[in-house]
């Protein structure tokens, strides 16, 4: 899914990066991704997307 559509970026891309390079929130994430920038309408998907990545590791985490 399409979270910017101004850069093209998608959750997967933001995902990864959280995952991969222990990103927590939007200032982070645009060190490594360009969006936001244009029009400023994906910025609360990409945090929630950022949260839920988040989430999802620490549930994982606690199961194993
Ligand atoms: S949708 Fe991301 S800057 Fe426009």
């Amino acid at each position: 899914m399409y979270v910017c559509m101004c850069y093209g970026i998608t959750d997967k891309s933001i995902a990864s990066v959280v995952k991969n390079q222990g990103v927590g929130n939007i200032r982070e994430l645009r060190q490594h991704l360009e969006l936001g920038d244009q029009c400023g309408k994906c910025i609360q998907m990409a945090q929630e997307v950022i949260d839920s990545t988040i989430i999802d590791d620490s549930l994982f985490k606690e199961v194993c």
